[in-house]
């Protein structure tokens, strides 16, 4: 897929568009040398057009349905940066609301959770059901002799789907479907999460927090950076919560599975010695996944691979390695989710839920839950070494000097001649694959995607 020659982006006249077009231009003639400025990670400018033209325009993903499970549920989300009510109505159907008063912009719902057939705004008490529907307001019949109610519901997303109970919203009106947005994505999806019939549940509440580094930091690293983990996480080893390093990152076994669309994977083959059984479970819980809607082939992979972390275009990630909270204890397979949701150019607020089987015990699904905030999570120790590293990005991109001087980053991992890395030409499954996660084919194909974004208006 090509990227447009030229944008449209409106202000060209003004100086600091010009400066995300000439971006965009380096950008377009360097990337596949493996060449990105570091302005890309701190630029208010370029910053809003992701909003724009990525978040505003793909499917993101708002939460799972099992934490709206009734008629009257909702949570308080974000998609890029707004705010929407993901809210479950009468009817069971969710809906995808923004948050803003369409009298004078007030947000209509304040508490992050709960269950409600109406929301009332604070500030003159406008009323709307869960629907989004206006419904009322003080002195309707003198005031509002002639509003008609249709015009003036709440905003809604267009889309809302759902995949393996993962809620996804898109706010284009003319996105593609779910499925045409996955792409061969969800044939992994499927492995990944239909391993039982009766899918996954958040294990409490997401946690949250705020992290002064760019989002793309994150989605790059979660979609394929094998390549630090022996170095920046050799910790996790020597402390004995993270069973063997070299495998669980750049090792032999680990190679990356990813997609033209920005989709990708590291997938681990023979992560764990016996008893470890399908995708890394032990036995007991295994045995209870019962994976009868998968494929042969979509069998195949479960019973061979792992994959350790996903990501979705362009913020929904996930992680599912072995690690334990009590040093040189065995470790415990957790899933664990991620949205990273973008609040200006150098800061993020992560949401991250623990999933557990429906199928399991709840000693495995406690245990994974803890075995999982140990390492990821705001005291999580790979994340606490993760985020003091990716603030070196924007900083880097702020600098007046680094700015001088067009400061570059290498992303020539694995180009061809560059290193022994490439494509591995025996893989059947979907996707391309790569003979080890230690190339960076995966990042370069996601920042095709971002800049086929930003670069269409
Ligand atoms: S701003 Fe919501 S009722 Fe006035
Ligand atoms: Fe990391």
């Amino acid at each position: 897929m090509s990227i447009p020659e030229t944008t449209t982006h409106s202000e060209t006249s003004n100086g600091s568009s010009q400066r995300v077009d000439e971006l965009m231009q380096s950008m377009r003639r360097d990337l596949d040398q493996g060449i990105l400025p570091a302005r890309a990670f701190f630029d208010q400018d370029l910053h809003e057009l992701e909003l724009e033209r990525i978040f505003a325009r793909c499917w993101s993903f708002v939460g799972l349905e099992s934490e709206i499970p009734a008629p009257g549920d909702y949570m308080l989300r974000y998609i890029g940066e707004d705010q929407f009510i993901i809210a479950r109505d009468e009817d069971g159907v969710i809906r995808v609301l923004f948050n803003k008063c369409l009298h004078r912009g007030a947000p209509v719902c304040r508490a992050e959770k709960g269950n409600t057939s109406h929301f009332r705004c604070q500030y003159h008490s406008w009323l709307y059901k869960n629907t989004g529907e206006w419904s009322g307001a003080p002195f309707r019949r003198r005031a509002y002799k002639n509003l008609d109610s249709k015009d003036w519901g709440l905003m809604a997303a267009p889309h809302v789907d759902s995949v393996h109970g993962l809620i996804f919203a898109a706010l284009d009106a003319d996105a593609p479907t779910l499925d045409e947005y996955l792409g061969e994505m969800r044939w992994y999806l499927d492995a990944i999460f239909g391993l039982s019939d009766q899918g996954m549940i958040s294990i409490g509440e997401p946690q949250r927090w705020r992290v002064p580094v760019n989002w793309k930091s994150s989605a790059e690293n979660a979609m394929a950076d094998a390549y630090h983990v022996p170095s920046l996480h050799r910790s996790g080893e020597e402390v004995g919560v993270f069973p063997d390093i070299e495998a669980g990152g750049a090792g032999g076994s680990s190679f990356h599975i990813y997609f033209d669309q920005g989709h990708g994977m590291i997938t681990n083959r023979g992560f764990l010695p016996p008893p470890w059984d399908k995708a890394g479970f032990p036995p007991e819980v295994s045995e209870g996944l019962e994976p009868s809607t998968l494929t042969p082939q979509q069998l195949e992979y479960t019973m061979n691979y792992s994959a350790t972390t996903f990501l979705i275009f362009p913020n929904l990630e996930m992680i599912r390695v072995p690690a334990t909270a009590h040093p040189g204890a065995a470790p415990t397979v957790f899933t664990y989710l991620r949205m990273v949701q973008p609040d200006g150019p150098n800061a993020i607020v992560n949401w991250n839920w623990t999933l557990g089987w429906k199928t399991a015990s709840d000693e495995f699904n406690n245990e994974a839950y803890i075995s999982g905030l140990a390492m990821h999570g705001p005291a999580g120790i790979f994340d606490q070494d993760d985020a003091v590293v990716w603030e070196g990005a924007p900083r880097a991109g702020k600098s007046a000097f680094a700015r001088k001087n067009n400061m570059k980053f290498n992303y020539q991992l694995g180009l061809d001649g560059m290193s022994d890395y490439g494509v591995d030409p025996e893989w059947t499954l979907p996707g391309i694959a790569t003979t080890s996660a230690l190339g960076e084919a995966p990042q370069r194909a996601f920042y095709k995607r971002w800049l086929r974004e930003i670069s269409t208006p």
